[in-house]
């Protein structure tokens, strides 16, 4: 079974300062090695990371895709922003200060899993370029899959599934990501899809296309 190497010399001391002032002695070294949980499961794993505005159709896509690749023999894991934000992030609202915490917490947890070899997938809007960066710096950047869904503001206010742009227009929700907050477009998207274009099914294929040849084995 392949072990994490042993860290040594100029290593060592990185490991005993900073964090050792906090009493902190992280035991990463020992544990399996990620390659050792994609072998078990028969896969590599990555992240697919969704960005794009509320409404934008970035669950629905992360939920169809996830059905393709279990489908496939492939173990995934969703992280989807209503539910997090119900979860592990619900002490977090919409202020700027506030979107940075539940992006790094995210992206954090992300790390985990993709460490545990499995596929996973984040739908939340991640609203400009630093934040999507800390998580890609987080999670690495070789494993960062950052995928556009641009469909236009004026479809997803046409949608509102959940009721919230007419309220944000009201000014009943302040801060509300493209109406009175910023969406910053990605600048180097690895795919985009604009679901007022492309079906369902389309813009599954074309993840499937991206994703497949990285993550069989
Ligand atoms: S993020 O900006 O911090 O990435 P996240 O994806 O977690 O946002 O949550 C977005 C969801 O929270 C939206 O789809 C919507 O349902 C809800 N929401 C509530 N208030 C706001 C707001 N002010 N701006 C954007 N989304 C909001």
């Amino acid at each position: 079974m392949k072990q994490n190497k042993e860290p040594k010399g100029e290593e060592l001391s990185t490991l005993h300062s900073p964090l050792s002032t906090n009493h902190i002695y992280p035991i990463f070294d020992r544990m399996l090695a990620r390659e050792d949980k994609e072998q078990l499961l028969k896969q590599h794993s990555v992240m697919i990371w969704f960005t794009g505005l509320s409404g934008s159709g970035k669950s629905t896509i992360a939920i169809a895709l996830e059905r393709e690749l279990h489908k496939r023999g492939l173990l995934c894991r969703i992280l989807d922003g209503d539910n997090i934000r119900s979860g592990i992030n619900n002490n977090l609202g919409f202020s700027e200060a506030d979107r940075v915490e539940n992006i790094r917490r995210i992206a954090e947890v992300s790390k985990l899993f993709i460490d545990s070899g499995i596929i996973t997938i984040a739908a939340f809007i991640s609203p400009n370029n630093d934040i999507r960066e800390m998580a890609a710096n987080i999670i690495g950047q070789d494993d960062f899959l950052e995928i556009y869904v641009s469909t236009p503001l004026a479809e997803c206010e046409k949608r509102d599934v959940k009721g919230l742009y007419a309220k944000a227009r009201k000014g009943e929700i302040k801060n509300f990501t493209g109406i009175s907050a910023p969406f910053e477009a990605p600048l180097h998207p690895a795919l985009e899809l604009d679901t007022s274009k492309l079906s369902l099914e389309e813009s599954v294929n074309r993840l499937l296309e991206l994703i497949l040849p990285k993550v069989k084995r």
